[in-house]
């Protein structure tokens, strides 16, 4: 049984959390910072970075002190190395070398996409390898064929937006509010999915990438059409969203017959409705349909610990000299996708 002390900051969410590789959690803690960036409607990394300088000693204190234990007493300290917002990334990243200098304990450092592939790992005991991943957060979505620590092969990724920047952009285009992606489920909830006719960006296509820009556009068009509610606007994105989603996942359901089972993971993957069509098409193909509890889903350190667990045990700690990346793709083997922006 090993003890890591993970380490999260590539957004704005500054966070820490000790967990054990018997998949106990000791202690975590998510501080956001939401009230620092909502005047501005979405995330300013120079304020984020800054937030995290002062935010996260007193955090990593704190989940120490609840869970009784003391530095010696970890394994390793793991924390975000990339990909994310770089000023963040490296008061995290920097923060745990410190630590690590000062203590002598190993560092691992953690691709934060690796934290979201394998968070499903820590709740789900009886989740293995090899699994399908739908990976679908502030800044990526892709299918992921898991084959294990470190091994994935991605399948798909979008050609200009990610889904929870679709989320993002369309709660700012109907003035739901930051952060906009439960802005737009908890409109949705009162409005009617069929109101407005909205596109569904590469459905039928034969490769499984998505495209997410033309259903922002074509939320402002709806918008300035002055024709339907808010609300209306919010549940017909939310259904073209979710009915993109199904249906690439589908696809590459069929290019990965070995899949133990279907995942989602990422801060969409909190989405309900999201949620219960996945499950839907998990059930249609027999597989069993795994998503992390909600707070695991969003941004938070315990995945981050999780990762670095695993890696630990398989022998994966870094130097010092570590790198802190803005970019870092899980498969960097990747074909590009066609079309693709440089978010691929
Ligand atoms: N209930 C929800 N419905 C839809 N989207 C949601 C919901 N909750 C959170 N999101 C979206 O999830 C995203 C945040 O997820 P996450 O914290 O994993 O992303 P990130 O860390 O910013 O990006 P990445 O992990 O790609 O670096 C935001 O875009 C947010 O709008
Ligand atoms: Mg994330």
């Amino acid at each position: 049984m090993t003890l890591i002390l993970g380490i999260e900051s590539s957004c704005d969410e500054t966070a820490a959390a000790l967990v054990a590789s018997d998949r106990r959690i000791l202690a975590h803690r998510v501080a956001g910072q939401e009230t620092a960036h909502r005047p501005f409607g979405g995330v300013v990394p120079e304020i984020a970075a800054r937030a995290h300088v002062e935010i996260l000693p007193g955090l990593i204190e704190q989940v120490l002190a609840e869970a009784d234990l003391r530095l010696a007493d970890v394994d390793a300290i793991a924390a975000t190395a990339g990909p994310g917002l770089i000023g963040g990334v490296m008061v995290g990243l920097v923060t745990a070398k410190g630590m690590a200098l000062a203590s002598g304990k190993p560092l691992v450092a953690v691709n934060h996409l690796e934290g979201h592939a394998l968070s499903p790992m820590l709740t789900d005991p009886d989740l293995a390898f090899p699994y399908l991943l739908l990976l679908v957060s502030g800044g990526h979505c892709q299918l992921l064929a898991v084959d294990g620590v470190g091994r994935y092969r991605r399948l798909a990724t979008t050609i200009d937006d990610a889904a929870g920047e679709a989320f993002d952009k369309s709660a700012k285009l109907l003035g739901l509010g930051f952060p906009g992606g439960p802005a737009v489920e908890a409109a949705a909830r009162s409005g009617d999915p069929r109101a407005v006719k909205l596109p569904r960006p590469l459905v039928g296509s034969a490769e499984p990438h998505f495209s997410f820009a033309g259903l922002k556009s074509a939320v402002l068009r709806a918008r300035d059409s002055g024709l339907y509610r808010a609300e209306d606007i919010a549940a017909s994105f939310q259904q073209a969203v979710v009915d993109c989603l199904v249906d690439r996942t589908a696809r590459a359901i069929l290019r990965v017959p070995e899949a133990t089972a279907l995942v989602v993971a990422g801060g969409v993957a909190a989405n309900q409705a999201v949620r219960g069509a996945l499950t839907g098409l998990a059930d249609a193909h027999g597989l069993p349909f795994v998503a992390p509890p909600l707070w695991l889903c969003t941004d938070n350190a315990a995945m981050i610990a999780w990762a670095g667990a695993l890696r630990f045990e398989a022998g994966l700690t870094d130097g010092l000299d570590a790198p802190a990346r803005a970019r870092w793709p899980l498969d960097p083997d990747a074909e590009k996708a066609r079309g693709a922006g440089v978010k691929a």
